[in-house]
């Protein structure tokens, strides 16, 4: 199983953004997390395609959109069409869910499907074959800098006991809370593709990127971390 990084720029300066970006690609990088907010589904607004636009102009990163907005099949096509490589779309925020799986495959992108602290696995399972990714959030969509919910990681066992029993590999995505030290809890709980905003972007981001891919590694070569258990 492949194991990534996919830093979210909403904890990033934007007016260093592209400085940001560009330092977390030299240490290796893949993913870049997109968030997007409509101040209806979530509280706050974010920023939409023109800034999507503008970054794909300069990087060939795989860009993991998370769309936090209501009714989020009026918009997949433009996402596609602004550089979102994959669309991730709340379960919450739409009444036709296999529908918007089938427009964002039909355009050729990566589909993945959201949910939220309260909402149980149980209510993916008739679309756990039908999507590249299930984003399981750790903290209530809205906020970055948030802390982790540890019960959102019991979801994620069981979510990815649920796949095996079930025969399929969707990637799963943890987001929201993520540091240095919870991260091989996500990663033993069944999480492959792990969001971390503040833990990459507030500070030295280039030091942070490397600390956290470090974990990744350790982990993929089924070593243990050198750190302070987060249990104790
Ligand atoms: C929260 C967003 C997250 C957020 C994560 O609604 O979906 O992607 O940026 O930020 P941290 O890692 O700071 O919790
Ligand atoms: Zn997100």
């Amino acid at each position: 199983m492949k194991y990534l990084l996919s830093p979210s720029i909403l904890a990033a300066d934007f007016w260093r953004l592209g400085e940001q970006i560009k330092a977390a690609e030299e240490e290796g990088i893949s993913y870049l997390h997109i968030d997007v907010m409509d101040g209806m589904f979530v509280p706050d607004i974010s920023f939409g395609m023109p800034v999507i636009e503008s970054i794909r102009k300069s990087t060939d990163l795989f860009f993991d959109v998370h769309l936090m907005i209501e009714q989020p099949e009026r918009y997949v096509e433009e996402f596609a069409r602004c550089g979102a490589d994959l669309i991730n779309f709340h379960l919450e925020a739409t009444e036709d869910v296999p529908g918007t799986i089938v427009k964002i495959r039909s355009l050729g992108k990566k589909a993945g499907i959201t949910i939220k602290p309260a909402t149980p696995v149980s209510a993916l399972e008739p679309y756990l074959g039908d999507v590249d990714m299930i984003l399981v959030m750790t903290v209530e969509p809205g906020f970055g800098g948030q802390k982790l919910m540890p019960e959102c990681l019991q979801k994620v066992r069981e979510l990815r006991e649920l796949c095996v029993e079930k025969g399929v590999a969707p990637d799963i995505e943890v987001d929201g809370g993520i540091t240095k030290e919870n991260l091989s809890l996500a990663l033993e709980a069944g999480a492959n593709v792990i969001v971390a905003g503040s833990a990459v972007f507030r500070g030295d981001t280039a030091a942070n990127t490397r600390g956290l891919q470090e974990i990744l590694q350790w982990f993929a070569r089924g070593e243990e971390p050198d750190l302070p258990d987060p249990r104790r």
